[in-house]
């Protein structure tokens, strides 16, 4: 199967155990850095990078990261609402310039409407995916050039511009893809008339699939088609065994007045996905496998993305291969830390998957392991 493999770039910490500082790293420009060289060198072709208060602003790293990486596609947030269209266009158009056309754009209207207001955005759910609409109107026609010479003109409900251009075009035509995430009604239907790539959060495969069926149909509706990708964090190891053991290790160390904070907060959130995340698991740590070797363990405490793949290589890319089934073109995975799990998520399931530069024959320019002797290969793996 031939997929896209993206890995995550931690803005807002790392660990080896979820809710407590034990194992903790700090997260600086070296170690992230790190991550997104690992993320370039090994293959994986994109990183997200998060957006929100809790996290370091997504386009400065991702603009540190740009210069340090060749290939790596940075898939970085749009909120709607907290710049205007015409900041995010110049924004967007600078980087895919500078990166050579490196940039998707993660659309974010957001679920949490205490930090929108901390940030100065005051909309409930159903006007932030209004100003979302009209933001990513302007924002494509800006980026596409309609409007000529004179500009582009739009006056909505919420935003107005009046001739709105783009002097310095992106490299990506007629802009760089639109990727977006919501489940709610009003999210679905931003997403069939408007956005290129949703993504899911990772529910068990069927719930992914009513998802999937209802965005392929009010697309349709529109006459569109859309593509598709989904976030997952995984625990691989190289036994079934080895890799819940080291699920149950990254929660070894988490208390339960810690998930019920945790829980509270996100109750409070107007996420329709955040709510589907949350019910997987229910607050309760003795039910957490909810699907096959899908496990709930880190939505404990972390909010959005809350499910991991967990099992030997073969296990989690015939799981992938279940999603791909489905229409699941790009996955978007992390793991703890993201540095190690960047390393054995590649070396372990790359191979099955045609990826990276383990697929490729063996040869004096490796991979290949540590030379033996003076001029001994290590046998080829099986
Ligand atoms: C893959 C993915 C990544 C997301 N990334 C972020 C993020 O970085 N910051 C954030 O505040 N929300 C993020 N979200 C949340 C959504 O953008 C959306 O605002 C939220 O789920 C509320 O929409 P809903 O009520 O329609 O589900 C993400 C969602 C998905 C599926």
């Amino acid at each position: 199967m031939s997929l896209n493999v993206f890995w995550f770039i931690p803005t807002h910490g790392d660990s080896r155990y979820l809710g407590t500082s034990k194992g903790a790293r700090s997260v600086d420009a070296d170690y992230l850095r790190q991550v997104a060289v690992a993320a370039d060198t090994l293959g994986y072709d994109g990183v997200l990078l998060p957006t929100g208060r809790s996290c370091e602003d997504a386009w400065v790293v991702a603009s540190s990261l740009m210069a340090v990486t060749h290939k790596l596609k940075f898939l970085v947030a749009i909120r709607p609402g907290l710049s205007t269209p015409g900041l995010a266009v110049r924004m967007a158009s600078t980087f895919d310039r500078l990166s050579n056309g490196r940039l998707l754009i993660n659309v974010v209207t957001g679920g949490d409407q205490g930090e929108l207001e901390a940030d100065g955005l005051f909309a409930d759910h159903s006007k932030r995916y209004e100003i979302s609409d009209e933001f990513f109107r302007i924002w494509r026609a800006t980026m596409a050039g309609e409007g000529g010479a004179a500009g582009y003109d739009f006056e909505g409900r919420h935003l107005q511009v009046k001739g709105a251009k783009t002097l310095y075009p992106p490299v990506q035509k007629p802009y760089p893809p639109l990727y977006f995430g919501g489940s709610s009604e009003p999210a679905h239907e931003l997403a069939a008339e408007q956005m290129d790539v949703y993504l899911t959060w990772g529910e068990p495969p069927a719930a992914v699939a009513e998802k999937l069926a209802d965005i392929r149909a009010r697309a349709a509706r529109h006459g569109r088609t859309l593509r598709f990708g989904i976030r997952l964090h995984v625990i691989v190891r190289e036994t079934n065994e080895a890799a819940w053991r080291a699920a149950d290790e990254l929660i070894s160390d988490l208390d339960d007045d810690v998930i019920a904070k945790a829980q509270a907060a996100f109750a409070k959130m107007d996420s329709v996905g955040q709510r589907r995340m949350a019910a997987l698991h229910g607050g309760r740590r003795d039910k957490l496998e909810v699907s096959p070797n899908l496990w709930a363990g880190v939505g404990l405490v972390r909010g959005g993305a809350g499910t991991a793949l967990v099992g030997d290589a073969e296990t989690v890319a015939a799981r992938m291969q279940e999603y791909a089934d489905l229409g699941i073109e790009t996955f978007i995975l992390s793991g703890y830390p993201h540095l190690e799990e960047s390393y054995r998520f590649a070396e372990l399931v790359f191979p099955l998957l045609g990826k990276g530069k383990q697929a490729g024959e063996q040869s004096i320019t490796g991979p290949f392991g540590e030379m033996m002797a003076s001029d001994i290969l290590p046998k080829k793996a099986a």
